[in-house]
Formats: structure tokens, sequence, C-alpha cells
């Protein structure tokens, strides 16, 4: 634990802090393989495209998994030790794929970068001049979910454009 460093935290208690890194840390990891499977099984038009971006986002939200582990132990807590605990503490949750298309895992997706966006924005407003350096790493990870968010939206306007062309094409 880092004694001085926590020293310079104002007006905040260390262990919210802590509880509120852990759920997103449990968020991270399910976002993680989230991605890692949406990118083995998505199907349809385009999906290269799509593969390329979601591998790419499950390597960012497994960076993000290190950057909130490392802040919760230099704060003094433990992050959490047990995948079944992901499940209790993710703000959230896990949305399975259900329906393999690029354009429904696309949209899955947007949602699930639209609650992070949501939690880090939150943990920015609770940190900032009080915990500058939580604060620092969550605006970094905060602005890649929305850039996560941006991405998937343009490919995701990008196919269902293609597709109605396509059809009126046909027609
Ligand atoms: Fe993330
Ligand atoms: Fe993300």
């Amino acid at each position: 634990m880092a004694r001085r460093g926590n020293s310079i935290i104002k007006g905040l208690d260390i262990n919210d802090i802590i509880t509120r890194l852990n759920k997103a840390y449990a968020d991270e990891w399910l976002a993680y393989y989230q991605y890692f499977i949406e990118a083995k099984v998505v199907k349809g038009i385009m999906k290269d495209a799509a593969i390329a971006e979601l591998d790419q986002h499950a390597a960012d939200e497994l960076r993000h998994a290190n950057l909130v582990s490392d802040r919760i132990l230099q704060l003094g807590g433990t992050p959490l030790l047990n995948p079944k605990d992901w499940f209790t503490h993710t703000n959230c949750g896990y949305e399975e794929p259900k329906d393999f298309d690029v354009v429904s895992i696309l949209e899955d997706s947007i949602k699930g970068e639209q609650c992070a966006i949501s939690v880090y924005s939150d943990l920015a407003d609770l940190t900032r001049d009080k915990d500058i350096v939580t604060y620092d790493i969550v605006s970094q990870i905060l602005a890649d979910e929305v850039e996560h968010e941006e991405d998937l939206q343009a490919l995701h306007d990008d196919i269902t454009e293609f597709i109605t062309d396509i059809k009126k094409n046909i027609n």
C-alpha cells in the first residue's frame, strides 16, 4: 500500500473507492470475455471488420483490468480473487451473445460501452480534485470507452447502410 501516496487523498473514504474500483474491475473482465467470445462466434456481412474491432476492444478491456487492479493494490485493497465474484460485483453485467449476426453482436457491445461510460464518468466525478491518481486512471479509461462506443456505432451504421443499399439494388 502506498502510505504517503494515499495520504494525499482528500475527503474520500478509501474503502469506498476500492469497492467501486472492484466493481469496475469485474466489468472489465466480463467485457473482455464478451469481446473475446463475440469475435469467435460473429457471423454475417463485413464480419472481418467486426472481428478486428472486437479483438482490439478485448485487448483494451484487459489492459483496463490491469490498470484498475494495480490501483486497487496501491490503495491497500485486493482485486476480486474469484471469477464468481465478477457477477456479484459487476455494474454492467454480461450480455451473452444469443444472436451471432454481426448487427446484433454490435448492438450488444454498444450497450456495454454505454454502461462503462456511465461507470467511469461517475468515478471521475467522485475523484476529481480529491484522488488525483485514480481520477487520472479513470479518465484515461473513460476516453477509451467513449472511443469504443464511437467505433462500434460507426461500424454498425456502415453495415446497416450497406445492407439497405443491397436491398435497394435487388428491388
Ligand atoms: Fe474497459
Ligand atoms: Fe470498452
